[in-house]
């Protein structure tokens, strides 16, 4: 089924240089981009963004690495779009990461860990909106 997800391509990969390589991973496994902007994330933006983890030890490590500089988010659409982007991010800890994935190639740490990716299509109907109008979807 053709689905929609929500990606983030975190400070840390912004900041290396490694945008358009990660863009080009996105293209070549066979994602649509929808919607794309280089933003800088508020304290309240990421706050609110990952609120699920609020009560994490890690919370505001994660809040202060997400608003250090830049990110670019995008929607992405393809067929299983929610599952197959978190296959190509790999997972969270770059040390238990798949070869090939985006996270093995450039996260640094579990928090430095270069993508976010929505854990649902319920999950990415909220955060697609939290940044991207209808009309900035194409
Ligand atoms: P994301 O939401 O960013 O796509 O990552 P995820 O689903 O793979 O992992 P999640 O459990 O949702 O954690 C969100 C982000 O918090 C940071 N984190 N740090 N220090 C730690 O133990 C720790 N654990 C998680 C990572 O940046 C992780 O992606
Ligand atoms: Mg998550």
């Amino acid at each position: 089924m053709i689905e929609r997800t929500f990606a983030i391509l975190k400070p840390d990969a912004v900041a290396a240089g490694n945008t358009g390589a990660i863009l080009a991973l996105i293209e070549t496994n066979g994602f649509q981009i929808l919607g794309m902007k280089r933003i800088r994330l508020s304290q309240a933006q990421a706050e609110n963004f990952y609120g699920v983890h609020r009560e994490r030890g890690f919370f505001g490590s994660l809040v202060t690495f997400m608003t250090e500089g830049p990110v670019v988010v995008l929607a992405l659409e393809r067929e299983d779009a929610v599952a197959k982007w978190r296959e190509l991010m790999g997972a969270t800890n770059p040390a238990n990461a798949a070869e090939g994935t985006i996270r093995k190639l450039f996260a640094t740490s579990i928090e430095r860990n270069a993508a976010h990716g929505s854990d649902a299509a319920e999950t990415a109907a909220v955060e697609i909106p939290f940044f991207f109008s209808g009309s900035e979807l194409l």
